[in-house]
């Protein structure tokens, strides 16, 4: 009895003392913050590393706080912010040399403390994007544990336009009409996505990852949407056995990971490409080398980077070479049935484009209320417990 009673006091001692473990990938931005018992303190201080360096202190009595950057040759130089009120401490552009123990305290001995490891990120920070491009923002979070909260703001209006709070979903795109329709928020990661993005949603975004363990990520976004000139296009007509490449617009980085898909097939099974096919390794453009009609139909691709990923939509309609049982009776001069036979193929493209319009939209909307169903469910199921 004894020995059990020793051993809670040992853990509830040890829990005060133990660091919340915090990942942050270089370039982000972190807070970590103090808690009620902390603020009764009349000086508050933080402390870095090893020798438990001051680097900020409020003296409530005295009406006075301030942050130490000169500490360990300025190392913080222009990246300390802290609420002046609740003592909570901001790193800025945070570096893996900032990795290290971060320690709150009072004077009355009350102490918290982040154990954080910094992680390298060299991935290129803007992002370019081509109009008409589904864009998906990655938090980089494999789930939702710990997590309270997830807020998407738009900077260029510095307005909130989705977030996850309470294991509901929320999107305001009535207040920003540029949004309408356009969002998506994944339940299982609360990553972004832009549908059919154009330049009225060009600038930074940024997220707040707010963790039930007492600190925020902050990660931020910028992205640029460019306009296709040349041979991009995203609608492809043409005839059997003519060259069909689809432009991807982009230049492939390291680490890209590409996936192309036509209808329900991947086209890049276990990274090779199937036959038939041919893929510009500087661009990831792909070439159907010998079309037939049968290749019509909607490819797909998929560039997934650290931050982000990019998914494209293609339309590829192959028309029978003139004379074709397809396009119209033996007989006719073979000019006139191709013009009829590109004429009658692009009226069918057009109508399947605006289906598909559709259809992705219905998607978006459908994924809208599967998300709000599944965190109304588990709300439930929460309050059942
Ligand atoms: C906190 O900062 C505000 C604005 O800079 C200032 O007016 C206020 O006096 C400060 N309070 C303390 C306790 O330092
Ligand atoms: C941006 O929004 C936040 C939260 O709504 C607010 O605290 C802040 O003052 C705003 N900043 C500007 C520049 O409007
Ligand atoms: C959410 O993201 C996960 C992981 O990337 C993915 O498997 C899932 O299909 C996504 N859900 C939706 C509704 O897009
Ligand atoms: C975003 O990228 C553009 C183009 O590289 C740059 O001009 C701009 O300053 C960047 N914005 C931020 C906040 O980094």
């Amino acid at each position: 009895m004894g020995n059990v009673l020793l051993f809670l006091l040992l853990s509830l001692f040890l829990e005060g003392v133990f660091a919340e473990e915090v990942t942050v990938k270089s370039g982000d931005s972190v807070t970590f913050y103090t808690d009620p018992n902390i603020q009764e303190g009349n000086v508050i201080d933080w402390r870095f590393g090893p020798q438990s360096d001051l680097i900020a202190r409020i003296k409530r009595k005295a009406k006075t706080s301030k942050v130490y950057e000169d500490v360990l040759d300025w190392k913080f130089k222009d990246r300390l912010r802290m609420d002046n009120q609740t003592g909570d401490l901001t790193i800025k552009n945070i570096m893996t040399a900032d990795s290290g123990d971060y320690e709150v305290s009072n004077e009355n001995g009350v102490k918290k403390s982040f154990k954080v490891s910094v992680v390298s990120d060299d991935s290129v920070k803007t992002i370019s994007v081509v109009k008409g491009d589904y864009i998906t923002l990655l938090t980089g979070l494999p789930d939702m544990k710990r997590i309270s909260a997830i807020q998407w703001r738009f900077k260029h209006h510095n307005s909130t336009i989705a977030e996850m709070k309470t294991g509901n979903i929320f999107i305001y795109d009535d207040t920003d009409e540029r949004f309408k329709d356009k969002l998506l928020l994944n339940y299982t990661t609360g990553s972004l996505t832009i549908a059919n993005i154009g330049t009225e949603h060009d600038g930074d975004y940024e997220v707040d990852i707010i963790s039930s363990s007492g600190y925020t990520l902050h990660q931020s976004y910028n992205v640029t949407v460019i306009v296709p000139t040349g041979d991009f296009k995203s609608l492809i007509i043409e005839e059997e056995g003519a060259l069909v490449t689809l432009q991807t617009g982009t230049k492939i980085q390291v680490n890209d990971l590409i996936q192309w898909r036509f209808e329900d097939t991947d086209l890049t099974p276990g990274g090779n490409l199937k036959d038939g096919l041919n893929m510009d390794m500087k661009t990831g453009s792909l070439t159907i080398i010998n079309p037939r009609r049968t290749d019509s139909g909607f490819y797909d691709l998929k560039i997934i980077r650290s931050r982000y990923s990019i998914h494209k939509k293609f339309t590829v309609a192959v028309y029978g070479a003139p004379g074709s049982p397809i396009c119209g009776p033996s007989g006719w001069s073979s000019g006139a049935v191709a013009g009829i036979c590109a004429f009658l193929v692009a009226a069918i493209v057009a109508l399947v484009i605006y289906f598909y319009r559709r259809i992705a939209n219905l998607q978006a909307q459908l994924y809208d209320k599967k998300d709000t169903l599944m965190s109304t469910m588990s709300t439930l199921s929460d309050k059942n417990e």
